[in-house]
């Protein structure tokens, strides 16, 4: 990691989470920039000509090895939804458990601080080793020497936050987005309670697995006390790609996953789909989305034995090549006509759907046995979108009802949040318009 994915400058103050930003001229030093709290003596060190950068313990400061290692922080949108997709994944949901609003705020505003560090590549707080050792380091250090890999943390909360068994535990029911529905149970669906809901999300994405996880692994730290993992889960292999140059992954059954998404960089189809507007609103959400998270377990041995004529026909692709059926080419436009009534991708296409589009940013995942001698594996599906009523939920009804996939796949976890718009400036923290 170098000095030059600092995005910020020195003129933060002690309660903004750029404080915790180091200036791009500075120094390296491992000991010297401090958190949350702790912002005002480092910011006294960068104005003495000091040393208030922290890159993490064991970087030298040689230039990165690529100029997309730190992704900025700071933006109209979070960074996580249009960003290139990163290899890695490790999605935490958690559970609100105080009461105390002001403790929540506090605690939203020092994830803030932790994540525009830990996104930049430092350490949080005073970082793993601090000068007195008394006291337990503010952090946790299994990202020593690792470069910031793109890490992109992206904040969400869920309907939990607004009402909870009939409370409106924070004041905030009434600010709760139309948008922000309970998911209606889709035919199929098989949902495992703890796996599923949540208060409070962050989507942890990272080139490198052990960033994504200490990433998580540090915001839960701060949150001790005030909020509880609900339930987290790792993923490789993304299974979507928003960068169309860029060759598109294959997911666990051996298909290129995201052909047809929405690129970062059509600003044009953002807006029009995942972006929330100004007509849209609430106020405090214009600039977000609304992220669907589904634990979609594969029968990987039955698709295992099955023929791959009939895989290609499930999706209405080659394998191979990728392309539609009667077509060259991964990228030639699908005949939908040509595939099967059941096929995947003609169901899941917008002709078939009125028009509906969403951005996927899936990852596999494989986390032990199922108990019964089979891996349990499959697709973390994200999607993002405007609407999740015009999004997820036409979308995953059609396929619920109709989908050749249905026999080798299952839902067995679902998650809704709602992702506010960017962290703009130094004032700014995750959740702040909906608080304020
Ligand atoms: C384990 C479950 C799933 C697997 C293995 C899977 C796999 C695939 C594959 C291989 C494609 C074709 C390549 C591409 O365009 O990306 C595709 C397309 C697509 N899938 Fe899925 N998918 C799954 C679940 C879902 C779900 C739950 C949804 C939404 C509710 C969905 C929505 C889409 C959409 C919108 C497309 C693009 C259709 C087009 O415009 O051509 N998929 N999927």
């Amino acid at each position: 990691m170098t000095d030059k994915t600092d995005t910020t400058s020195t003129t933060a103050t002690t309660d903004s989470p750029e404080a915790v930003q180091a200036p791009a001229s500075a120094k390296p030093s491992r000991r010297s920039v401090l958190g949350w709290g702790g912002a005002g003596l480092a910011l006294g060190a960068a104005a003495a000509g000091g040393t208030a950068t922290a890159l993490r313990l064991g970087e030298d400061a040689a230039p990165a090895a690529s100029a997309g290692d730190a992704v900025p922080f700071l933006g109209e949108h979070q960074a996580g939804i249009a960003t290139p997709v990163q290899d890695r994944l490790h999605f935490a949901a958690f559970d609100v458990t105080t009461t105390d609003r002001a403790a929540l705020v506090k605690m939203l505003q020092e994830w803030t601080a932790a994540a525009a560090r830990m996104t930049a590549g430092h350490e949080v707080g005073e970082g793993a080793v601090q000068d007195n050792d008394e006291l337990p380091p503010d952090d946790t250090g299994e990202a020593l020497g690792l470069k910031p890999s793109r890490l992109t943390l992206t904040f969400g909360v869920g309907p939990g936050l607004f009402e909870k068994d009939g409370k409106d535990r924070f004041g905030l029911k009434g600010r709760r987005p139309k948008a922000l529905i309970d998911l209606p149970a889709f035919p199929g669906d098989n949902l495992d309670a703890a796996r599923s809901g949540g208060d409070l999300c962050v989507q942890a994405c990272a080139d490198d697995p052990q960033v994504a996880v200490h990433a998580i692994r540090n915001l839960a730290r701060i949150g001790m006390g005030k909020v509880a993992i609900r339930w987290s889960q790792l993923g490789f292999g993304k299974t979507s790609s928003t960068t169309p140059d860029a060759q598109t992954p294959r997911n666990m059954m051996g298909f290129k996953d995201g052909t047809r998404n929405i690129a970062g960089t059509e600003t044009d189809r953002l807006g029009k789909h995942v972006w929330v507007g100004e007509k849209d609103g609430p106020d405090w959400m214009v600039g977000g989305s609304y992220l669907v998270a589904r634990r979609i377990r594969m029968h990987i041995e039955t698709w295992d034995r099955t023929s791959l004529a009939e895989q290609e026909d499930v999706f209405g692709r080659d394998k191979a090549e990728g392309a539609p059926v009667g077509k060259q080419r991964e990228h030639d436009e699908p005949l939908l006509k040509a595939m099967k009534p059941d096929a995947h991708v003609r169901l899941a296409h917008p002709d078939s759907n009125n028009g509906v589009t969403i951005l996927r940013r899936g990852y596999s995942f494989t986390d032990g046995t199922d108990g019964l001698g089979r891996l349990d594996a499959g697709l973390f599906f994200i999607a993002y979108q405007k609407d999740v009523r015009d999004g997820f939920v036409p979308l995953q009804t059609n396929l619920a009802r109709n989908d050749a996939l249905n026999e080798y796949i299952q839902h067995v976890g679902s998650a809704i949040f709602a992702v506010p718009p960017g962290v703009r400036d130094k004032g700014d923290w995750w959740g702040k318009a909906l608080f304020a």
